[in-house]
């Protein structure tokens, strides 16, 4: 492997970052982009410990996307940390760092240009934040283009985020290998991420009931999918505060609910609020 750089350099600007990336690849580097919307938490820093294993230089791109963003969503409120983001990925290792404002990144304002996330980009959290996955597939898109990297990697929490951006890179013939990283969780089984900020104490205890339903879920694998969706369903009764947005059983092929009397590997997604934060977990569980 090609020698690190140590402390990460900061690119503001797009034909910034393409010259610190093109004197990487000068001296033979490979490259690996960890996307972020910053506020980075133990989750992000396992995708940036992998990207470490998987090429010569890291590229973090911190970039809270509008265009992922629905009206009435935490767009403003999206926690912003650039500095200790920057210092923990400096102690990481963690050569460059991208962070763009959005006139860089939108300079006419947000594109006319999307990539559409097609049908499946319309289900679960699709449907409940319409555009969402275009504005992200979107970003990912311009992002992939301006790092140029050898491999991107995502985390597997945001199950249907890398179900899409894979297809996308399949059937656009991105010259990018995909790479997954498992969730992180915390000890209690909670899953972290950057929402889990706004969780006040009594929050925080009932937004386990995701991790819970996954778990009652895969419990009852085994007498089919009836069962898990009864059961997965039941961890919510006793919390006044969450409220279940959805819980579904899909393939992990194509994203589509799975039948009655399907069996073998399949994805249990769940989404909830608790009070006004939007949480996503999922796990892989086996029908049987
Ligand atoms: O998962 C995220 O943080 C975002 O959706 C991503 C991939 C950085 C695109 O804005």
């Amino acid at each position: 492997m090609t020698e690190v750089t140590a402390g990460a350099r900061v690119a503001p600007t797009i034909g910034e970052l393409r010259a610190m990336v093109a004197g990487q690849r000068a001296r033979g580097a490979s490259v690996a982009l960890v996307p972020t919307m910053g506020a980075l938490h133990e989750g992000h820093f396992a995708l940036v410990r992998r990207a470490r294993e998987l090429a010569d230089v890291v590229v973090v791109s911190i970039f809270v996307n509008p265009l992922q963003f629905g009206a009435n969503e935490d767009l403003d409120r999206y926690p912003r940390t650039l500095d200790a983001d920057v210092a923990a990925l400096t102690a990481l290792g963690v050569d460059l760092v991208f962070a763009p404002a959005a006139a860089e990144m939108y300079p006419n304002g947000e594109t006319e240009t999307r990539v559409t996330a097609g049908h499946v980009g319309t289900l679960y959290e699709g449907a409940s934040r319409p555009g969402h996955f275009d504005g992200m597939l979107t970003v990912v898109s311009k992002l992939l283009h301006i790092v140029g990297p050898d491999v991107a990697l995502f985390g597997q929490k945001d199950a249907q985020q890398v179900f899409l951006v894979r297809r996308m890179v399949r059937d656009l013939d991105v010259p990018v290998s995909i790479e997954v990283v498992p969730t992180v969780r915390e000890p209690d089984g909670l899953a972290l991420s950057s929402r889990n900020r706004y969780l006040d104490p009594g929050q925080r205890a009932a937004a386990l009931t995701l991790s819970e339903a996954l778990r009652a879920g895969d419990a009852a694998s085994g007498d089919g999918l009836a069962e898990v969706l009864a059961e997965g369903t039941a961890a919510f009764g006793d919390h006044d505060d969450v409220t279940l947005d959805y819980l579904v059983v899909v393939d992990p092929q194509t994203f589509l609910p799975v039948d009655d009397d399907a069996r073998g590997e399949v994805v249990m997604l769940v989404a909830a609020r608790v009070g006004a934060t939007r949480l996503i977990d999922n796990a892989t569980i086996t029908l049987g």
